[in-house]
């Protein structure tokens, strides 16, 4: 099958790379030309186990290209997948502009029948525009179908969620489009849930809420276990093994980030008003996530007469391990407040540290100073106080004695409970995480 892949960021590239792997031939197609010539070279333009190798292999068999030339790309493709960014608006709702101009240019470019699949995340009814706004634009007389099919990858594994996702959701309106679809799914062999488009289109949504949900709702339990005395290590253990919960995203700590989960319940928020229905479950997942974010934070303001002109070491940026995105990290929000207070903070971080340099540079902006090293150590050494953000193994490496002995006053603030609290007080560090 002959497969176009619009936008090659986490979404498209890992697509377009995969459909590659399992014997498609896939052009990915973006604007940006030096990205481009970095994607043929083999080097992926983002961080993801797996995804480079893939790329050599791939481009090596000659079943995987890239380009900006979007015409070439479209025109005589039998599926032409969209996967560009929906990003957040300041009023929560989803941006559809890069959609747009990707549906504009699919309409001039279609010379033959085509499958136009969406796997971006786009707010419901969506994809009946995006067939209405394809049709209107069409030059060609060809027949085009548009079709659901939302990505459930996490950054970090975006390979291995995609070659062996739980399932593949397609949302179709006919019978062609549905049997389209399956083909190209076939070798992934991978169960298929076949749907309409809306039900797709809300199946998205609903996944990623209800596990940021999950995550709201176990930080409001660890808030309230510290409260009144109880381990939230010690109820999320007792909580997992009933099937009926699970095991998984039961961790509680700094408050979800990322690129999906702040936005996708912003933007379902956004959608139920205008269907007159007021989402008080996400409301509140919303609301215990912000609050959330600077707990820690505000826990240490109490604790110090001021951070101004104090050594502040921060050990972690990104908004979760194996990953170098900074996109709605807990880590930025802290960083910001602990700069307006005069703090001199020495960050570490294995992979974040180029993007959080464009942040928050190294010069100064304000009235605190930023640095970025090259350890843990680093960082720690004579500081007054550590935050961890950031569940990296080469933080997790850093051992409660390490504290002790490499900073000024050992007080450590960790948002992601990485240490036993009787390991941490037999070292001597004076140590506050989440729920405990
Ligand atoms: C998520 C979904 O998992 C994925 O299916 C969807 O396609 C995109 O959004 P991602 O944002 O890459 O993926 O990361 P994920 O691993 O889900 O973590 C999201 C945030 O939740 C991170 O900040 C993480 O630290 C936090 N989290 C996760 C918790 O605080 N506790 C948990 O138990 C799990």
């Amino acid at each position: 099958m002959k497969i176009a892949v619009a936008g090659t960021g986490y979404v498209g590239l890992v697509a377009g790379v995969c459909f590659a792997e399992v014997g498609h031939t896939v052009t990915c197609v973006d604007i940006d030309e030096k990205k481009v010539k970095i994607m043929e070279s083999g080097v992926s333009p983002i961080y993801e186990e797996g995804l480079e190798e893939l790329m050599q292999k791939n481009n090596a068999t000659g079943r995987l290209h890239y380009t900006t030339d979007y015409q070439s790309a479209y025109k005589d493709a039998d599926a032409i997948f969209i996967g560009v960014g929906t990003p957040e608006m300041p009023d929560g709702s989803a941006n559809l502009s890069y959609i747009a101009t990707v549906c504009r240019q699919i309409a001039e470019s279609v010379e033959k029948d085509c499958l136009v699949v969406v796997k971006s995340t786009v707010p419901i009814g969506t994809n009946d525009k995006v067939e209405q706004f394809i049709q209107d634009f069409l030059t060609h007389d060809v027949k085009i179908e548009v079709a659901s099919n939302p990505e459930f990858l996490a950054q970090g594994t975006a390979v291995r969620d995609t070659l062996h996702a739980a399932r593949i959701i397609i949302g179709t309106e006919s019978e062609e489009a549905e049997a389209k679809l399956m083909e190209i799914y076939e070798p992934f062999h991978l169960p298929i849930v076949s749907v309409k488009r809306r039900s797709a289109e809300m199946i998205k949504y609903a996944c990623n809420d209800f596990l940021a949900l999950k995550i709201s709702y176990m930080n409001d339990i660890a808030n309230l276990c510290e409260l009144a005395g109880a381990d939230i290590e010690d109820v999320a253990k007792g909580m997992s093994y009933d099937a009926r919960i699970g095991a998984k995203f039961l961790n509680a700590g700094i408050g979800f980030g990322g690129s999906c989960f702040p936005k996708d319940t912003k933007a379902l928020r956004f959608q139920a008003k205008q269907f007159g229905y007021e989402l008080k479950t996400v409301d509140a997942c919303v609301e215990v996530n912000t609050k959330q974010k600077t707990r820690l934070f505000e826990k240490a303001k109490k604790r110090m007469i001021t951070f101004d002109g104090l050594k502040v070491a921060v050990l972690g940026l990104t908004f979760k391990a194996g990953t170098d995105d900074l996109r709605e990290a807990p880590s930025s929000e802290n960083i910001k407040l602990l700069l307006e207070q005069g703090a001199h903070i020495y960050a570490y971080d294995p992979a974040g540290v180029p993007r959080a340099k464009m942040q928050f540079p190294e010069d100064p902006i304000g009235k605190g100073e930023m640095h970025y090293v090259e350890s843990p150590m680093e960082a720690l050494d004579q500081a007054a106080v550590c935050f961890v953000f950031t569940e990296w193994e080469e933080i997790k490496a850093v051992s409660p004695a390490d504290y002790k002995k490499q900073m000024r006053i050992p007080l450590v603030y960790d948002g992601r409970n990485l240490y036993a609290l009787e390991d941490m007080k037999a070292a001597g560090v004076e140590y506050y995480s989440i729920g405990r």
